[in-house]
């Protein structure tokens, strides 16, 4: 079932989406080689309870931290701890926040000091994909068209995408219905409609497509070892395009 949303339920996911945004602004300010993932995890979680909302990844099915930190080749689902951020390191953020029962959902791949050009490539493909697939939502779109436009882009530069996780509805639950593939065919797939809101986080690797995940259960890796980025953000269909609710201003 999909869950159409009001205005201003749309505005109450703005909030949270927007203090998720401000969340990870600040875990940029911070970022530097030498700090643990901890570290940002400590900062990050302060900074949401200290603006009245709640980590939506803490307690989740049992994750034990208030954001997703995954480095280099890990895809998604890093879990913050003494891993150390080394200069040259792509650094993946997700924030989920909870601000009065809804649910904000954004990433970022941070580049962190010197990193290779090909590292910078992959994450600037990675962030474009992103929005040529938003700009495929209206109402009336399909979700294939969504997935076809980041795929047309991504693919021919050699890069590939992940097929294990998906975007998904969001609103007063952190995963609703439907899932958005971040691969499809144009014209295919569930019709959009005003009132829903749905995440695009497509996870792009430098490699093969195919992850795994290691035995905590969470951190997802390429199974190549090569290098994965991500960029997300929760996005409300309109009659005539898309808003975008993870905006930090
Ligand atoms: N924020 C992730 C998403 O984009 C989900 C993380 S769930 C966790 O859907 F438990 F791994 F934190
Ligand atoms: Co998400
Ligand atoms: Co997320």
């Amino acid at each position: 079932m999909i869950i159409l949303k009001s205005r201003e339920e749309i505005e109450k996911i703005r909030e949270s989406g927007r203090l998720a945004a401000r969340a990870l602004d600040l875990a940029a300010e911070h970022l530097k080689p030498g700090l643990t993932t901890g570290q940002m995890d400590k900062l990050i979680h302060d900074f949401i309870m200290d603006h009245g909302a709640i980590p939506a990844t803490l307690g989740y099915k049992g994750y034990p931290a208030s954001s997703c930190i995954s480095i280099n080749e890990v895809v998604v689902h890093g879990i913050p701890g003494p891993r150390v951020i080394n200069d040259g390191d792509l650094v993946k953020i997700d924030v989920t926040t909870i601000l009065d029962g809804f649910y904000g959902d954004t990433a970022r791949t941070y580049c962190v000091g010197n990193v290779s050009p090909e590292a910078r490539k992959l994450a600037e493909a990675t962030e474009k994909s992103m929005y040529l697939g938003i700009g495929e939502i209206k109402s009336g779109a399909r979700l294939g068209d969504i997935g076809a436009a980041i795929q047309e882009f991504i693919e021919p530069q050699g890069f590939s995408i992940v097929r294990d996780f998906v975007g998904h509805g969001v609103g007063r639950e952190f995963h609703e219905e439907p899932s958005v593939a971040h691969f499809g065919r144009r014209g295919s797939g569930l019709r959009l409609k005003t009132g829903m809101v749905i995440t695009v986080e497509p996870m792009i690797n430098q490699g093969v497509y195919n992850i795994k995940v290691l035995k905590d259960g969470w951190t997802a890796v390429t199974t190549d070892g090569k290098l994965s980025s991500q960029f997300e953000h929760t996005v409300a269909v309109t009659p005539d395009g898309y808003d975008i609710l993870t905006l930090s201003n």
